[in-house]
């Protein structure tokens, strides 16, 4: 990686020689096509030159995003040569990475909530399609909740099928066990045992993607605020103990149905839909750190976006995720190409984002509904 740039200098250091010494006097490059003619001098000057004043790469607008340069500040001059160096220096402790998010609307009202139903010791659901904010939503509410307790113990599982009971629960190391037996010391604890002797908070995340049995082994928790763990026993959670559910609603594909039991024991269920205007418009602001895009060009992302939330084409809609990135997008893209309309870079990047993003109905064709969704909100070309 680092050898690219030094011998790209060098090309250029040599080229720059060639054409300092080169334009003066048309009678010095007589000599030279004379001596040696397929050296490709002069030919080679416009192309060398070009890319410099006009197209700017996109290492160069990275190296000089504010982002970067933010984190280039803290970690200046410091060369990391092992892998083990690298990743004790960018492990991240939960006091250190500090989220901020935006709360107004929806969020404000779901961050609410959550703390009464902490505070009356009574389990939340958060539901909604996927790329709302949910588990966004639910780290900001364990970061808040550490700052309000002192506790900052917070656990979190992504469910899906393959998901088992031991995942939450832990499990024996199998060399210690023959050593020691069933005993304390060979357990690894899981991270919902964790968090209910820390008094912590638990986030059962997409929590209907896992199977009925391993949804099962959450209802005593949930019911009784204890957990039977094989050969040790069964223990009880401390004071403090906090458990948030999370996940798609049970009509998307890929979602089993959250049994009735487990249904039983959430009490008290937070439905999350896509943000209005104002606060998504914040939101894929909030999330682009790079080159900012205009007021006028942000809306025209959101209107894109949401479009695809209403058409009757779609099966699918794009997610907060898709506005973020498109913005993203146009805003190197407009830093790269100043000069270039920015209807036109929107319309060229509107389709590379929105095409795995959405899906359509059976037998629409993909790039048909986004071309109807670009020419209604900025016009046919
Ligand atoms: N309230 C918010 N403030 C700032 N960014 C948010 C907010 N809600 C969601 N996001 C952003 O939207 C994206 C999707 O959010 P995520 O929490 O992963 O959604 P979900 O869990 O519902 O699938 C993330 O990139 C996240 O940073
Ligand atoms: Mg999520």
């Amino acid at each position: 990686m680092a050898k690219k740039p030094i011998s790209k200098n060098n090309q250029q250091n040599k080229a720059q020689k060639e054409t300092k010494t080169t334009p003066p006097t048309t009678t010095s490059t007589k000599p030279q096509t004379e001596q040696a003619p397929p050296k490709k001098t002069t030919p080679q000057k416009p192309t060398l030159q070009k890319p410099k004043e006009k197209v700017l790469d996109n290492l160069s607008i990275l190296k000089t995003s504010p982002y970067i340069q933010q984190k280039r500040e803290s970690k200046a001059n410091q060369k990391p040569n092992s892998l083990k160096e690298l990743f004790e220096q960018n492990l991240l402790s939960q006091k250190e990475e500090r989220l901020e998010i935006v709360l107004t609307g929806q969020y404000e009202r779901a961050l609410d909530l959550m703390f009464e139903a902490d505070a009356s010791n009574l389990y939340p659901i958060l539901v909604g399609p996927p790329g709302i904010g949910k588990t966004t939503l639910c780290r900001y509410y364990a970061q808040s909740r550490a700052e309000i307790t002192g506790n900052d113990s917070f656990e979190w599982i992504t469910f899906d099928e393959s998901t088992k009971p031991a995942h939450l629960i832990g499990s024996f190391n199998p060399a210690t066990t023959i050593q020691k037996g069933f005993s304390f010391e060979a357990f690894n604890s899981g991270p919902l045992i964790k968090a209910m002797l820390n008094g912590g908070l638990f986030l059962a995340n997409e929590v209907n993607r896992a199977t009925e049995y391993t949804q099962n082994s959450l209802l005593e928790p949930l019911e009784e605020r204890t957990l039977s763990v094989p050969h040790i026993g069964r223990v009880k959670a401390s004071s403090g103990f906090f458990f948030i559910g999370a996940m798609n609603p049970s009509e998307l594909v890929g979602t089993h149905r959250l049994g009735e039991a487990l249904k039983d024991r959430f009490n008290v269920w937070i439905e999350l839909d896509y943000p209005d205007k104002k606060t998504e418009m914040k939101i894929i602001e909030h999330n682009n750190p790079y080159y900012k895009v205009e007021e006028s060009i942000l809306e025209k992302i959101y209107l894109i976006i949401n479009r695809t939330r209403t058409h009757h084409q779609i099966q699918t809609p794009a997610s907060l995720r898709s506005g973020i990135a498109l913005a993203r997008l146009t805003g190197v893209a407009q830093k790269r190409n100043a000069s270039e309309e920015p209807n036109k870079i929107l319309r060229n990047l509107a389709s590379n984002v929105l095409y795995g993003a959405i899906q359509t109905k059976p037998g629409v064709k993909t790039k048909d509904v986004i071309n109807n969704i670009i020419a209604q909100v900025l016009g046919s070309i």
